[in-house]
């Protein structure tokens, strides 16, 4: 039986550190702010910009939540983000994905100012962290990192896993976590294998991972069959089946081979709200010291 790698306490761990930065922030006279956006009534994502509220709360960092109509205009939305650039109080910005199909996405990410993209989706953050080549370095630098990928690198690393030289293998390419987890990977000297919906011979590719990575939205889509004996395996999936939330790994089988695994919940889901406060954290020290 694999051990468990638990998200909730490592960003527990993580929060706690971050809480004695928000103190020393707050005796400075700066209160760390966010602002979440969030179009339309999914019950996913309702839940999900809640949860991000609720931990700004526990960490006593302000939050703004904005509830749009799902029928909003391009323009209402950029113009409320190009208000929200301008505002002192507001540290960090999050739109949250994804957005009705009227919207221009790339566009609206792009309205948000860089010095506020605490998603990391804008292109100056996504451009800036491909171009860095070691983790440390995009550390050293508190570059915006998405808070996903970001929340799985500081799991593997908090929790020794060697990337130097390991097969990780990835499955999913979003531009939320399968992209930018690939990049993160191959910035600490993993070997990194992208995997797709048109990927030929999946499973044999997963079975070479010492790494796998689960992020395609398929439920207990990795099976036994599909891993090596010894893998580390981080499940991303967050999928609703008969009222019950299942990753995208078949935890039961895969738990049997795995020497680490991540359960669903508990595991990234905590991780990446953690990761956002983080990156509103760094962003409101930055704003003190830089103006
Ligand atoms: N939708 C799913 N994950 C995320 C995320 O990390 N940020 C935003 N903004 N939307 C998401």
């Amino acid at each position: 039986m694999a051990n468990i790698i638990s998200g909730k306490e490592l960003a527990e761990e993580i929060k706690a550190e971050l809480k004695l930065k928000i103190d020393e922030l707050k005796r400075k006279g700066k209160t760390p702010g966010l602002a979440t956006i969030l179009v339309g009534k999914s019950p996913a994502s309702i839940i999900y910009v809640r949860n991000k509220g609720l931990a700004c709360e526990s960490l006593g960092i302000y939050s703004e939540q904005y509830n749009l109509d799902e029928n909003i205009t391009q323009e209402d939305l950029v113009s409320l983000i190009h208000k929200l650039n301008q505002e002192d109080k507001i540290d960090g910005i999050l739109v949250q994905l994804p957005l009705p199909k009227h919207l221009d996405e790339m566009n609206i990410l792009a309205s948000i100012s860089p010095d506020k993209d605490v998603d990391g989706f804008h292109f100056y953050s996504v451009g800036r962290f491909f171009c860095e080549k070691d983790y440390n370095n995009m550390k050293k630098n508190k570059l915006f990192l998405p808070a996903t990928p970001y929340g799985i690198m500081e799991m593997l690393i908090r929790k020794n896993i060697k990337l130097e030289g390991a097969n990780a293998v990835v499955l999913g390419r979003s531009n939320i976590v399968g992209k930018p987890i690939a990049m993160l990977l191959l910035s600490a000297n993993a070997t990194v294998t992208i995997c797709h919906s048109k990927t030929q011979d999946l499973a044999n590719i997963c079975k070479n991972g010492d790494i796998l990575i689960a992020a395609i939205g398929k439920p207990k889509f990795v099976k036994q069959d599909m891993v090596k004996e010894g893998v580390v395996v981080i499940d991303v999936g967050i999928n609703r089946v008969d009222d019950k939330i299942v990753g995208d790994v078949d935890f039961d089988e895969v738990s049997k081979k795995a020497s680490l695994i991540t359960p669903v919940p508990g595991g990234v889901g905590p991780m990446t709200i953690t990761m956002l406060m983080v990156n509103t954290v760094v962003s409101a020290e930055r704003h003190l010291n830089e103006g």
